[in-house]
């Protein structure tokens, strides 16, 4: 890809720098919110590399789901919907996720930390594992673990 190659990745990171001046902020990851960015309009991401999905989302799946786990304090809250708008259902079904509630084995925390799961996105290519409470409302945020 051409920007592999670029010479100048200073000018690369500056036009960065000028496009990030306008979103708004996260306290984690690259310190932008992206969720929100895409909530208000300023970025309106593809969901894959094909192009944008023509396909509705399932009434089914448009509450946002809890994903029980050994604790209420634990709870996850995962939506459907805010994935779907920039990722089609490939991206974690049947690879990341059993599409059957409660269908995938072994979905734990410290899985999730070694780049499993929700944690082949968040940490790589979405806000990160260290921002508990976004995944877990009931909890607290801490820097490690
Ligand atoms: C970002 C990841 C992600 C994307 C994208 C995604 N899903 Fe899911 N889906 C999940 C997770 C996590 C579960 C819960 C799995 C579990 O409980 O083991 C789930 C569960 C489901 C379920 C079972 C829900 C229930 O209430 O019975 C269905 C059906 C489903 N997904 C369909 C889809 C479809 C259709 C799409 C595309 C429109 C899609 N998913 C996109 C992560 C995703
Ligand atoms: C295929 C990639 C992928 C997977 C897998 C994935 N996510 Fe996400 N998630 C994203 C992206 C991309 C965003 C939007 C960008 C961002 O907020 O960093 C997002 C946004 C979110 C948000 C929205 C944050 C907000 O402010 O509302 C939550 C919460 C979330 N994810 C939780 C989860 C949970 C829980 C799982 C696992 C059950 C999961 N995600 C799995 C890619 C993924
Ligand atoms: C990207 C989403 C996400 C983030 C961020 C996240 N978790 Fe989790 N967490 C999960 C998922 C998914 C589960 C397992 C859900 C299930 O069992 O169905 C889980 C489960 C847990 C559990 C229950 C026990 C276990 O191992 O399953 C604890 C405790 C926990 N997380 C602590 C934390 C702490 C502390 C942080 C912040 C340092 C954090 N989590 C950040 C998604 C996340």
């Amino acid at each position: 890809m051409r920007r592999c190659h670029m010479q100048n990745t200073d000018d690369l990171q500056k036009r960065f720098e000028t496009f990030a001046a306008k979103l708004p902020v996260a306290n984690f990851g690259n310190g932008i919110d992206w969720e929100k960015a895409r909530q208000e309009g300023l970025i309106t991401p593809l969901s894959s590399l094909q192009g944008a999905v023509t396909m509705q989302l399932p009434d089914k799946l448009k509450k946002p789901m809890k994903l029980g786990t050994t604790s209420p304090r634990s709870d996850v809250i995962f939506s459907h919907e805010e994935h779907f708008a920039e990722l089609d259902c490939s991206s974690c079904h049947p690879d990341l996720f059993n599409i059957q509630k409660k269908g995938t084995q072994a979905f734990t925390m410290d899985s999730n930390i070694f780049g499993n799961f929700c944690g082949a996105c968040h940490m790589l290519v979405a806000f990160p594992m260290n921002d508990c409470r976004r995944c877990h409302p009931q909890m607290r945020n801490r820097s490690r673990f």
